[in-house]
Formats: C-alpha cells, structure tokens, sequence
C-alpha cells in the first residue's frame, strides 16, 4: 500500500512573514492529519526559517532547484550538500517552469538527480507534455523519454529515493485540470514504463504524484485513482486552508 504525499511547492512567492505564517499552520493542520505524507518545498532564501519551523516535525522540508556539484565557482548557484545542510530531505528537479523558462534538459535533470540522490536527498521528479504534444498523441512518446532520459542510472535501490511528479505543462497554473482518468492513464503508464526500467517491485512502490491546478475540490477524485499516490500543489499550496484540505483527502 503506498502511502499519500502532498507536497507544496511555493514557486517564487512568499516572504519571511508569509513563509513563516503558512509554514506554521501547515505543520499544526499536518499534526492533526494522519496517514499521510507532507512536503513544504519555500524559495531559497526561507528555507532556514522553515526548517526551523517544521524541525522535529513529520512535514519535510524540500526545495526547488539545485546545481549538480558539490561546491565550487557557480555564481548563484546552490549545491545538494547546502540544502542537507540547512535542513532539506528532498528537491523538486525538472519542474516544467524549469525545462521551459530556464532551458533545462532530461540529461542535466538526469544529472542534477543523481547529485541530489549522492547528497542523500529524496527527489521529486517532474514530467509531462505541453499542450501541442497531448493535441498530437504524442504524450506517451513524450513521458516515455522523459522516464527514459531522467532516470538513466537509477536502480531499483535508488529509485526508492525517487517520487515521480506528472505534471501536464498544459495544467500547470491554468486552472485546467487534467481529468481524473487522463491522470491515471498517463500514471499507470509512467509505472508501466518504471518497472520495464528498473523492475516490477521498485515500480510497484514508487510514488507517482499528480499536478496542476490540484485544489480542494478536485483532490479527493484525483487521489482515488489507483495510480494517483500525492499531488504537488502550486498555488493552493499558498494558502493553508487549501493546501491542508488537499492533505485531508490524501488521508
Ligand atoms: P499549480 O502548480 O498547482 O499552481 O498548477 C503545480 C506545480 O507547478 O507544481
């Protein structure tokens, strides 16, 4: 039985007031919600004070981004060690605001897994197709490199490190939800593909997350699809009462 993980990835908002205030309900309402796992995963400058907030705490604390190196002359970049350092158990890499805005391929996301993995991070890993691929049949091609390429070099050992994040590009702040059976099409599909990679009982376990525009009143459908395992939630995650129904209906 795979446990439920909501995770909420805060983009580039908040600040230390907001951070510290929504950081401190979540792990109250957490407290209360059995069953489930949680993640918080703030910008770079709040991670300090979320971790020490949710320090002792069954919420995790993640970020959103690193550079695949353990230190060294990478101006404005931060490294695996520094977020185990300051607290972190896991980063969200190849989030689609990364492959897309910032460029980002499957090989360095490839990369940057196994840096996070070496630091002994958990990984959040984030695919899915735009809105052209899925109009063009193309969303199993396109989930299928995306495993193939981001997983290059992961064990069935690591692979229990690892969460998969499917997250339709065309779903992700639109408020356009993928329905509740083209998420567990494409999520029984990523599982196919995981056991063929790494083997039957790694893939059985692995747990696959649904994202874009999850809220309080689609979860609870989405997450009761039998390859549907957690939501990573953007924008309600901002809002407590919001972000901790999503938990609710993962309980
Ligand atoms: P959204 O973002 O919930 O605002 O669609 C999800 C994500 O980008 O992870």
């Amino acid at each position: 039985m795979r446990k439920k993980f909501i995770a909420g990835n805060w983009k580039m908002y908040t600040n230390r007031d907001a951070a510290t205030k929504l950081a401190s309900a979540v792990l109250e309402g957490a407290k209360a919600v059995g069953g489930v796992d949680v993640a918080v995963c703030p910008p770079f400058p709040y991670l300090g004070l979320v971790a020490d907030i949710v320090k002792g705490s069954s919420v995790r604390l993640g970020a959103q981004n690193i550079y695949p190196e353990k230190e060294g002359a990478f101006t404005g970049e931060v490294s695996p060690d520094m977020l185990v350092d300051m607290g972190c158990q896991l980063v969200i890499l190849g989030h689609s605001e990364r492959r897309h805005k910032m460029g980002e391929d499957d090989a360095f996301i490839n990369k940057k897994t196994h840096a996070a993995l070496a630091a002994g991070l958990q990984v959040i890993l984030c695919l899915g197709e735009t809105l052209a691929e899925r109009e063009a049949n193309q969303t199993e091609k396109v989930l299928d490199v995306q495993t193939t390429k981001g997983l290059e070099g992961i064990t069935a050992e690591t692979l229990g490190r690892i969460v998969i994040a499917y997250e339709p590009v065309w779903a992700i702040g639109t408020g356009k939800t993928a329905s509740p059976q083209q998420a567990q099409d494409a999520h029984a599909f990523l599982r196919k593909r995981v056991s063929q990679l790494v083997g039957d009982a790694a893939a059985a376990k692995l747990i696959i997350q649904y994202g874009g525009s999850v809220n309080p009143g689609n979860a609870a459908t989405l997450l009761s699809q039998p390859d549907v395992d957690g939501a990573l939630v953007g924008g309600a995650s901002l809002k407590q009462d919001q972000f901790l129904a999503i938990v609710q209906a993962g309980a």
